[in-house]
């Protein structure tokens, strides 16, 4: 098998394909089965300072390209997290802690608070009021998020941006000046859906954030923008549902992927896309670096 191993953003990975933030990662148990399966890395779900129980339901919209969720965030506190990342890294593989705030103070002191391999900062969900796009739709508060989180800790920080903005370089180049190690592209699209039969909004928030297969060509675009503009890695989320969706990725710039949404299927994806990376490699005789990037060529 082609070897898949290498460094992404400042983390040495087995492969470069990675649970997303958000989806499994709510228990110490469920990042370790993401390791068993064969993931790279696992980032968690988001946690803040103080418990919050999220929205109300509905909070996720199934639909045939993806999904819809408002979830709102909720989480234990990061206090109360720290077990469920140990119990996450007896996987082996590298934890990665997804982190928001209101401020440069309240990332950096949650991420002075934990011990993970790496941060996440969650500048991107798109429905929660005073949080994630709220700051990260501004390159100052992007900068200043990172740089504070940056002189506070001694491992990689990653920059997960909003795609709901006109321009997503802005932010990225924000990230990579406030010092980060890699930025993450994409968080989910601003989105709604209506019960036509009561004519209500069917979230409880009204509106979230889509994913999934939809967003997946947005996903691809941002990562071909942020690589050609950027020094530091980008990494690609944003409907990588099989092996063909991270090449794409790949050859688009991304160093690493992470899927979230296609785990509905369970967790063997994360064989399926390494066994079809791995193959796609083999039978090219390439190696995965030889992919990076590719369709940034002009000739
Ligand atoms: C949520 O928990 O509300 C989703 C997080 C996100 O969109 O970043």
């Amino acid at each position: 098998m082609s070897s898949l191993a290498g460094e992404v953003g400042g983390l040495i990975l087995e492969n470069p394909v990675m649970l997303a933030a958000g989806i499994l990662g709510t228990t110490g148990a469920s990042l370790r089965r993401a390791a068993m399966a064969g993931a790279g890395a696992v980032v968690t779900k988001s946690v803040g300072s103080i418990p919050r129980d999220g929205h109300p339901g509905p909070t996720v919209v199934p639909l045939d390209i993806g999904l819809i969720n408002a979830m709102g965030l909720p989480n234990p506190s990061y206090r109360e997290f720290q077990e469920e990342i140990d119990i996450g890294k007896t996987g082996g593989i590298p934890v990665v802690a997804s982190i928001f705030g209101a401020d440069p103070d309240e990332f950096a002191s949650i991420a002075s608070g934990l011990t993970a391999d790496a941060f996440e900062l969650n500048l991107s969900c798109p429905h929660a009021e005073k949080y994630g796009a709220e700051l990260g739709r501004y390159p100052e508060a992007v900068q200043s998020v990172t740089k504070a989180v940056k002189a506070r800790v001694r491992v990689p920080v990653w920059v997960k941006l909003t795609p709901n903005t006109a321009d997503i370089v802005e932010l990225g180049l924000a990230a990579q000046d406030g010092g980060a190690d890699a930025v993450v592209a994409i968080n989910t699209l601003k989105a709604m859906a209506i019960d036509i039969e009561s004519g209500y909004p069917i979230l409880g928030n009204r509106f979230g954030g889509l994913s999934g297969p939809a967003i997946k060509p947005v996903a691809v675009r941002c990562v071909y923008d942020l690589s050609s503009a950027l020094d530091i890695p980008v990494i690609g989320a944003g409907g990588v549902s099989c092996f063909v969706d991270a090449i794409e990725m790949i050859m688009a710039g991304a160093s690493g992927v992470q899927i979230g949404t296609a785990l509905q299927r369970g967790y063997g994806v994360f064989g399926e896309i390494i066994e079809g990376l791995s193959a796609y490699l083999e039978r090219r005789s390439m190696r995965l670096s030889d992919l990076r990037g590719l369709a940034m060529r002009r000739t």
